[in-house]
C-alpha cells in the first residue's frame, strides 16, 4: 500500500480507501451476503487500506462496518462518516445533528469518528452548514466524539464545484470529498489548487461510478457529449470509446479510470465503492500500479479537459 498525508489532519491514509456508498453500497444493492462483505473489509485491511468511508444514508453500511470491524484494534483504521445537512428542506437542528452523530457512533461501535462530513452539501445549503451546524460539530469535536470535520459535494448537481470553491476560500473544512474522474477533470483547476494552498485533505469519489464501469452507459454518455458538441464527433470511436486505454499493464476501463485520479498529487485517498472482492483487488492493483502512459493522459485531457458538467453516473 502507499500512504499519503490527509492535509492538515496529519492522518497517514492509504491511497486506496474503501467506499461503502455509491451504486454498490458494499454489495448491499446486489445482494452480497454480509459474511462476504466482512471478508471484503478484512481483505481491504490486510492489503493496507486504513480509511473507510460511510454515511448515515448508505442503507445498513454503518452497522455492517461496525460488525465487520468489531474485533479490529481501533488504531488499525480510520472511519469517515457523514450525514445530509438538510432534512425536508430544512437545515438540521442542533439536537438532530447531535442525535445523528450519537447514532453513527453506536452503529459503528466506536467512541470517536475520525472524519465527520456534511454529506453532499449543495451551494444553497452551504451558509446554513457554516452558520448553524459547524458550531455544533465543533462542540462534538471538543467532546472527543469526532476528530476532524469535512464535507462532500453534491457532484451530480454541482459539477463546477461551486460549494467547494466557497468553502475552501472560507477555509472551513479539514477535508473535502470531491467528484473527480477522467470525464470531469475540472477539480484540477478549481478545487485542488485551493486544497494545496490551505492544506486541506482530498478524498476522491466517483472515479468510476456507472459511466466508467458499464460499457453501455459509457457509450450513451459519449454519444450525448457528441450530440451536444461538447466533444468533437471524431474524438472517440462509437462502439468502445475508451478501449484504447486498455493495453499493456492497464487491464480494463475501470482500471484506467482509477489510475487517472490516483495520478493527481493533491489526492490523498481514492475511494473505491465496490462490493465485489475481485473488483476490489483489481482496483487496488490499478491504483497502486504504474500510471497511464503520458500520451494517453494527454489525449484524455484534450478530449475531456474542458468539461465541467456532472459526468460519471
Ligand atoms: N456525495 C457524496 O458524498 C458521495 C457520492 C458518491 C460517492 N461517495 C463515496 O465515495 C465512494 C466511491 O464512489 P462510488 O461508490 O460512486 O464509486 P466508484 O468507485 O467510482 O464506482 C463504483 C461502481 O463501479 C463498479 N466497479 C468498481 N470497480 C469495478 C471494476 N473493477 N469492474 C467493474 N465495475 C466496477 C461498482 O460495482 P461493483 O460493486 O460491482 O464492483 C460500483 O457500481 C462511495 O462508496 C462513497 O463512500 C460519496
Amino acid at each position: 500500500m502507499k500512504y499519503r498525508v490527509l492535509g492538515r489532519t496529519n492522518l497517514k491514509v492509504s491511497l486506496v480507501g474503501l467506499g461503502s456508498g455509491g451504486p454498490s453500497r458494499l454489495g448491499q444493492s446486489t445482494g452480497v451476503p454480509e459474511s462476504e462483505i466482512h471478508r471484503l473489509v478484512r481483505t481491504a485491511l490486510e492489503l493496507g487500506v486504513n480509511l473507510i468511508d460511510t454515511g448515515t444514508g448508505y442503507g445498513e453500511s454503518e452497522a455492517i462496518l461496525g460488525r465487520a470491524l468489531r474485533d479490529v484494534p481501533r488504531d488499525g483504521y480510520y472511519i469517515a462518516t457523514k450525514t445530509r445537512p438538510e432534512r425536508d428542506g430544512q437545515i438540521l437542528s442542533e439536537d438532530d445533528l447531535i442525535k445523528t452523530v450519537e447514532r453513527s457512533l453506536q452503529r459503528l461501535q466506536v467512541e470517536t469518528i475520525d472524519i465527520f462530513q456534511f454529506h453532499g452539501v449543495r451551494p444553497h445549503e452551504y451558509t446554513g452548514v457554516v452558520e448553524q451546524l459547524l458550531p455544533v460539530a465543533e462542540k462534538l469535536k471538543a467532546q472527543g466524539k469526532i476528530r476532524f470535520i469535512g464535507a462532500s459535494e453534491m457532484f451530480f448537481d454541482d459539477g463546477k464545484h461551486e460549494m467547494f470553491q466557497r468553502a475552501l476560500t472560507d477555509d472551513v473544512f479539514d477535508t473535502v470529498m470531491v467528484g473527480y474522474n477522467l470525464l470531469n477533470q475540472s477539480a484540477e483547476r478549481t478545487v485542488f489548487p485551493l486544497c494545496r494552498e490551505k492544506n486541506v485533505g482530498v478524498l476522491i469519489m466517483i472515479a468510476v461510478r456507472r459511466a466508467l464501469s458499464k460499457p453501455a452507459r459509457l457509450r450513451e454518455v459519449i454519444a450525448d457529449l457528441k450530440s451536444r458538441s461538447r466533444i468533437s464527433a471524431d474524438a472517440l470511436p462509437e462502439a468502445q470509446p475508451l478501449d484504447w486505454l486498455v493495453q499493456n499493464h492497464v487491464e480494463s476501463v475501470p482500471a484506467a479510470a482509477y489510475k487517472f485520479v490516483a495520478a493527481e498529487s493533491a489526492v490523498s485517498t481514492v475511494l473505491t465503492g465496490t462490493g465485489n472482492l475481485d473488483h476490489f483487488r483489481s482496483n487496488v492493483d490499478a491504483i497502486l500500479g504504474a500510471p497511464l502512459p503520458p500520451k494517453d493522459m494527454q489525449r484524455l485531457r484534450e478530449v475531456f479537459g474542458h468539461l465541467d458538467e456532472s459526468l460519471g453516473n
